[in-house]
C-alpha cells in the first residue's frame, strides 16, 4: 500500500514558517506583508478560493485586501485596479483571479501586475525566469511549487536518475512544474491530450504528476511500481450517499487502485489543495521580504 502524502500536515508546517517569518518582518522593519487578491464576478468556485485565500493571509499576520469587481467590469477597469495595486506601498503581492469572464482577456491583465507583485508567477518575466533557473529574484507559480514541496518529502531536494512525467502542459501548473523538475535534475517528460500511448509513457515515471483535468483518468496499470503519484486534479461531483445535494471531490487519479500499485500517492482533497493557498503565503511573504511595496 502506498504511503499517503499528508499535504495538508505539510501545509500547516509551512504556514507555521511564514506566521513567524511575518511576526520577525513585521518586529524588525515595521512591514506587513500584504496580499490583494482581484476577483471579476459570481463564480460560487472562485469565491470559495478567494475566501479561502483571504482567511489565510489574515491568519499568517497579512494585511489582506480582496477586490471584487461585479462581471461586466471592463478590461480598461479592471486594468486600472491592478495598477492602482502595482502603485500601493502596503501590497506586495497581486493576484487576479482566474478564469476571468469570456469578455475579459487574462494576458495582458497579467503581463500588467509588476513582476516583483506577481506571486502567481504568471508573467512572462517570472516564466523566464523560472526557464532560466533564476529562483532567486523570481516568485515561482504556487501550485506546481506546492507539488515540488511535497515530492521533496519524498525524494529529498535532488532528482538525478529519476524519471519524471507531467501530464498537462498549462502555464498555470505543466509548463512550470516541467522546469522545476528539469531543475532538480530529473528526466523530465512533458505530456498531454495529443499525446500518443499515454499510459505507456506513464508507466516509465518515477515520479508521475497527473494535471488533467479528466477525473480517475490515470489507472492502476499507468503506475509503475512504486511510483509517487502527484494528483493535482480537483472536479466536484455529486455525492448523494453523503445527503441530497452533497457533492464531493475526486483527483485525475484512480486512487482506490492506484493506491496499491504506487509508493507514494497524494490524496484528494488533503493533497495538492492545501500546498496552492499554502505557497502563495509563502511567495508573499518573500515579495514583501524583497521589500518591493
Ligand atoms: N484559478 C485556479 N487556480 C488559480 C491560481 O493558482 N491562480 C489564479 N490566479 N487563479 C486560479
Amino acid at each position: 500500500m502506498a504511503k499517503r502524502i499528508d499535504g495538508k500536515a505539510i501545509a500547516a508546517d509551512v504556514i507555521g514558517k511564514v506566521t513567524a517569518a511575518s511576526a520577525a518582518l513585521k518586529a524588525e522593519k515595521d512591514v506587513v506583508p500584504g496580499l490583494a487578491v482581484v476577483i471579476v464576478g459570481d463564480d460560487p468556485a472562485s469565491h470559495t478560493y478567494v475566501a479561502a485565500k483571504g482567511r489565510r493571509a489574515k491568519e499568517c499576520g497579512f494585511h489582506s485586501v480582496q477586490v471584487t469587481l461585479p462581471a461586466e467590469t471592463s478590461q480598461a477597469e479592471l486594468e486600472q485596479v491592478v495598477r492602482e495595486l502595482n502603485d500601493d506601498p502596503t501590497i506586495h503581492g497581486i493576484l487576479v483571479q482566474l478564469p476571468l469572464p469570456a469578455h475579459l482577456d487574462e494576458f495582458p491583465v497579467i503581463q500588467l501586475i509588476r513582476p516583483e507583485k506577481d506571486v502567481d508567477g504568471l508573467s512572462i518575466v517570472n516564466a523566464g525566469k523560472l526557464a532560466l533557473g533564476d529562483t532567486k529574484t523570481g516568485l515561482i507559480s504556487c501550485t506546481p511549487a506546492g507539488a515540488m514541496v511535497l515530492i521533496r518529502s519524498i525524494h529529498g531536494s535532488d532528482l538525478s536518475g529519476l524519471d519524471a512525467v507531467v501530464i498537462g502542459r498549462s502555464n498555470l501548473f505543466g509548463k512550470p512544474m516541467g522546469q522545476l523538475l528539469l531543475q532538480a535534475n530529473a528526466t523530465v517528460t512533458m505530456a498531454h491530450s495529443r499525446t500518443a500511448d499515454l499510459p505507456e509513457i506513464c508507466r516509465r515515471a518515477d515520479i508521475l504528476i497527473a494535471a488533467t483535468g479528466r477525473a480517475e483518468m490515470v489507472k492502476a496499470d499507468w503506475v509503475k511500481p512504486g511510483a509517487t503519484v502527484i494528483d493535482v486534479g480537483i472536479t466536484r461531483i455529486p455525492a448523494p450517499e453523503r445527503g441530497e445535494g452533497k457533492t464531493r471531490l475526486i483527483g485525475d487519479v484512480d486512487y482506490a487502485a492506484v493506491e496499491k500499485v504506487a509508493g507514494a500517492i497524494t490524496p484528494v482533497p488533503g493533497g495538492v489543495g492545501p500546498m496552492t493557498i499554502t505557497m502563495l503565503m509563502a511567495n508573499t511573504m518573500i515579495a514583501a521580504c524583497r521589500d518591493n511595496g
